[in-house]
Parts: C-alpha cells; structure tokens; sequence
C-alpha cells in the first residue's frame, strides 16, 4: 500500500476547494472591445461573438460586462480608411472615434474602468505601430506622437492608458506629457513583453489593421527569448509603468512566471484574438468544450502570474464563475 495518497487532497469537492492554490475571479478580467462609426453592429469573422460596435452597442455592451463584474474594458477603434494617413494624426483629434467612445462610456458608467490602446497601427496607413520612414519604423519619430495620443486619451477621460507598440523610450515620455498636462492620476499599463506574434492574426482582420508592407519584427519581441524580456521589464519599471504586460497569454506562461518573479509591480497578460479564436473554432467543431477550456486557460494564466487578464472572452467566462 502507498504510504502517501496525494488523492486524498482530491477526494471531493470541498477538500478541493479547501486546498486550490489559485483564485479567478471576474475581477481579474478586462473585455477588449472594438468601436467603429457604426451604424450598428459590423460581425469580426474570425471572432464569433465579436463585432465591431457602434457608441450605443459599445455602452450596452460594457455595462453588461461590469454589471457581471467585470470591472475595466479596452478599447479599440477601426477607423474608416479615408481618415488614415503616415503619421496617424487622427489619434489627437478631441472628437475623433476614440475620444468620443471614452467619453460616452464615463458618463454612461463612471465606475469602469476605461482602458486605451496607444499605437499607432489602428489610425496608420501603413499599418505599422509606429511611424514609418524609407521602409523603417522611426522610433524617435514616433514616441512624441503617443505621447500626444496618450494625453488626449487621457483629456477624454481614460483611466489608463496602455502602450502597445514597443518603442523604445516611450513610457517615459507618456508619463512625463501626462504629468504636465495634469494627469497625474492616469495610469500607464506598458506592453511591456509583446512578442512578434501570429495570434494576432484575427485582431488584425476586426481592425483592418495589417501592416501593409513588412512585419513587425524591428520592434515586437523574437518570440525565442525570454532574457531579454527582463531588460523590457527594468526599462519600463524605471520609466515609471504601473502595470507589465505580456502578450500573447498561454503560449507565453514561462515569460508571464519570469516577470512575476523579477517585478513588484502587477503582472497583466493578454489572451489574444488568436487563443479566443482557437477555442471558439474548436468548439464549433464540437472538437473541445468552449466553456472549461476558457475557464482552464484564464485560471493557467492566474497560476503563472497574472494578477489581470484581458480577453475577449471576458463576459462568458463572468457569466460561468456566478453558475460555479
Ligand atoms: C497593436 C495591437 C495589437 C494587439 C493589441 N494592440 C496587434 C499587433 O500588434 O499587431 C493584439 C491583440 C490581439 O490579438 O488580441 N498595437
């Protein structure tokens, strides 16, 4: 007979509950969503339960999700192409797309949590997260302009502003124009550890937002490396981020463990288009079971280190943890 019986700690319900080591709650989670101009609702193929969303939807929409728990949304706009140009000067227009989405949703639902991409790719169009000169992505070109989206994101109303295209010096300059324009409060989630990834395959069809020459392998990480990923996380500590984030989720749990264990600051990771749109393919195929397997994957991401977890499968995954 085993002298041992590790099955003794599963032997029912209780015993298990007593004994888990890692908690998901839908306060962990934040819903990404995509606006456009609208009319209505504009179905994202390759994200079933996904749509682009006009300002009346995109409300709806998030106050189902906070009414669930779910305390923050990101937001992502697909711009029409006529208002795209090399330099995404759109991104600072005061009633752009953007701005006014974030002011709809803070008079509609002041206590959630307003979250903005800072990039330039949704408002290039070149496609690129930066500005893009003789076929380069000019770092230095570039991070004035997000400083400038950053603060006109915030003036609309955003409670964190989130930086999403890996420039080099960038979270500096966000917070330093933030500060003097007297945003002291505005938080910056960093994109800290985002890799040069095919899951964002779909993400890229919701917005239209492919790059049109080229890839993004001068400034998104080599997705072999992960000690490179601890000079990101001193850089961006030292520039002042609030939040790390790693991105993409699962593929990447040993980066989302290395930066746990190397910061103090809280750890974000991203469960991208491309894992959403996995599960939900599977599924449809009656290959895999949506509902546990999203459960399993946020609660992997949990036990690797994320205190928060944006994913498109925010609301469902609420709706599953209140049936528990
Ligand atoms: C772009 C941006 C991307 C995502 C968030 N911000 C795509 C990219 O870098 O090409 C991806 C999100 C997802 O796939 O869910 N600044």
């Amino acid at each position: 007979m085993p002298m041992s019986r590790p099955r003794r700690n599963r032997v029912n319900a209780g015993v298990r509950g007593l004994v888990r080591e890692t908690a998901l709650g839908p306060q962990h989670l934040v819903l990404p969503l995509f606006v456009h101009e609208g009319p209505g609702a504009h179905p994202i193929a390759s994200m079933p339960g996904h749509a682009r969303l006009d300002l009346e939807l995109l409300v709806q929409k998030s106050r189902e999700a906070l009414d669930l728990g779910v305390p923050a949304v990101a937001l992502f706009p697909a711009l029409a192409d006529g208002l795209k140009n090399p330099r995404g000067t759109e991104s600072l227009n005061a009633s752009g797309l953007l701005q006014r989405a974030v002011r709809a949703l803070k008079s509609a639902l002041p206590e959630l949590v307003v979250i903005t991409d800072v990039a330039l790719d949704p408002y290039s169009s070149d496609g690129h997260d930066g500005v893009v000169i003789d076929g380069r992505i000019d770092n230095d070109e570039t991070v004035p302009l997000l400083a400038k989206m950053a603060v006109a994101q915030a003036a609309a109303g955003a409670d964190v502003v989130a930086p999403s295209d890996m420039m080099d010096g960038r979270v500096a300059a966000i917070r330093e124009a933030l500060d003097e324009a007297g945003h002291t409060d505005v938080l910056i989630c960093s994109y800290c550890v985002k890799y040069a990834s095919g899951f964002y395959g779909p993400f890229r069809d919701a917005l239209d937002s492919a790059p049109r020459a080229g890839d993004k392998k001068t400034y998104q990480m080599d997705p072999a490396n992960v000690r490179e990923c601890l000079r990101e996380v001193r850089l961006d500590e030292q520039e002042g981020a609030d939040w790390l984030m790693v991105k993409p989720g699962l593929p990447y749990a040993d980066v989302i463990r290395a930066v746990r264990e190397i910061s103090e600051l809280p750890v974000a990771a991203y469960h991208v288009s491309g894992e959403y749109a996995m599960l939900k393919a599977a599924a449809q195929n009656g290959w895999m079971d949506f509902d546990r397997c999203l459960l399993e994957s946020l609660l992997c991401l949990r036990r690797a280190g994320a205190d928060i977890i944006f994913t498109y499968g925010a609301i469902e995954a609420a709706r599953l943890l209140k049936k528990a």
